[in-house]
């Protein structure tokens, strides 16, 4: 461990050990950092039976600083340890940010591969073009929890002369008897595409090709990652630049998959991209197979660059952002479901089941999980705590925000039918899945604590609530 790891590693220690105990907003079965700044879920894996959530993690301010890589794990997704953070800015390659990136189980050693960012000093700079290193970086761990070696693999001048500073976020794999590495990009041309290189070794990477759009399609291209499912062949990725579409594209920037046209690994095309999410609070995903060969994605429920659109009301205690709960990812018909891993059922208690013809009501508590099973549905209003309402009218289904919304207010998706939802409520995220997980609201939201209870309308079926217990957290640093 060099002087600059430890004194950050110290650093943050200070700032968690100060940080405000208050519990309000805090979620209680979603990751918040303690203190500070959480961005993307990063080197998500698991190695050994222990899932490993890693994440972008600034503890000195409430907007994005100086990242390091936060680190929970658990077996289970309901108990967690949380540990020393895993990497931090402690080298010249890395001084400015330990950015996003992946993990790979090769040879019972856990290898991470992340973007190290200096930012150089001087006022000529553009930070685009010019003045920003993006240098990709290959950490290895025995235990998955001390990374003491780190190497740059690839640096700016190894990267094809057609982009920009902007190369990132690594996603590293096995293919055939080598590996491939994705990186995001930025073009010369403004355009966002993803380079693919392959290795033998994880350490030497050559150049294979790119994937990009025929069409443009946004000037950057975060956080690729690829999802093989039935055969067929998926990347997914957060673009930037591109521009609302009914209801299309409506957050700051998107975060979706589209199928792999041509011939992965060389030069290839993005077929029709579907976004992810539909809600205000989401970005950034990644995903990984487990041990029992789910695929297993977790989100960032915010987004980056949101000052002057929505208010954090949790700044005041000094903390913002949490991920998206485990989801389990399935493709059907070409299009891909996320559901809710099964491991969460694990916080059920209390089950009130009833029948629904017409109206319903039901006290909540604070923290719930609803399932609702619809014969019909037209017209149908769903109010939760008297914060958030979702309609499905004339095949739209819609998820409005009263000033709870802190700045969000409508998010909508066109639904040929409205058969099932499941909502997880937390106090200040809800997760809303619709018919199977076909279609994923995500928002942020900060009722009253007062403000409690499920509306139903116009509904005929069936639902079941449970109350929520809380995740577990204990601390190993
Ligand atoms: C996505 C992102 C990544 C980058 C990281 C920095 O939210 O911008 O591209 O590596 O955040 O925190």
């Amino acid at each position: 461990m060099n002087v600059r790891t430890r004194n950050l590693l110290a650093a943050c220690k200070s700032l968690e050990n100060a940080a405000n105990k208050m519990t309000k907003w805090r979620p209680k079965f979603h990751l918040s950092p303690k203190v500070g700044w959480m961005n993307d879920p990063n080197g998500l894996c698991q190695f050994n039976g222990k899932y490993h959530i890693f994440f972008q993690y600034s503890p000195f301010d409430t907007k994005p600083g100086l990242n390091y890589w936060g680190h929970f794990t658990t077996e289970d997704f309901v108990n967690y340890d949380y540990l020393s953070p895993a990497l931090c800015s402690d080298e010249n390659f890395d001084c400015h940010g330990v950015y996003s990136g992946s993990a790979l189980v090769s040879d019972n050693k856990l290898h991470l591969f992340y973007t190290g960012n200096v930012k150089l000093s001087g006022n000529e700079f553009d930070y685009v073009t010019s003045g920003r290193e993006h240098n990709t970086i290959h950490a290895v761990s025995d235990d998955g929890v001390i990374f003491d070696t780190k190497k740059v693999v690839l640096k700016n001048s190894d990267y094809p002369s057609t982009v920009t500073c902007h190369v990132r976020d690594p996603k590293v794999y096995n293919f055939g008897d080598g590996y491939i590495m994705l990186l995001g990009a930025r073009s010369i041309n403004d355009s966002g595409e993803i380079l693919i290189y392959r290795s033998s070794d994880l350490n030497n990477w050559k150049f294979s090709g790119t994937i990009s759009s025929d069409r443009p399609f946004g000037y950057m291209w975060e956080c690729p990652d690829l999802i093989e499912s039935n055969g067929k062949l998926f990347i997914c990725f957060s673009p930037q630049g591109i521009k609302e579409d009914g209801f299309r594209f409506n957050n700051i920037y998107q975060s979706g998959y589209a199928p792999i046209i041509g011939d992965f690994p060389n030069n290839c095309k993005i077929g029709e991209f579907t976004e992810f999410d539909c809600g205000f609070d989401f970005y950034a995903p990644q995903t990984f197979i487990d041990e029992q060969k789910r695929r297993i994605l977790i989100g960032w429920a915010g987004l980056p660059d949101l000052d002057g659109i929505y208010v954090n009301p949790t700044e005041e205690y000094n903390w913002v952002h949490c991920l998206t709960v485990p989801r389990v990812i399935t493709e059907k018909d070409g299009k891909l479901l996320q559901n809710p891993a099964d491991e969460l059922k694990k916080l059920r208690k209390n089950s009130l089941k009833s029948e629904i013809n017409g109206e319903f009501y039901a006290d909540s508590s604070d923290v719930f999980e609803a399932e609702i099973q619809m014969s019909e549905s037209q017209n149908a209003i769903i109010e939760i705590k008297d914060s958030c309402t979702m309609k499905y009218i004339n095949n739209v289904f819609m998820l409005s925000l009263n000033s709870s919304g802190c700045g969000r207010k409508n998010r909508s998706v066109k639904l040929e039918r409205l058969d099932s939802i499941r909502i997880l409520c937390d106090t200040s995220i809800i997760e809303v899945f619709i018919n199977g997980g076909e279609k994923v609201f995500t928002t942020r939201f900060y009722p009253d604590a007062n403000d409690k209870g499920i509306r139903l309308q116009n509904i005929k079926g069936a639902i079941n609530i449970w109350q929520l217990d809380s995740f577990n957290i204990v601390e190993r640093s």
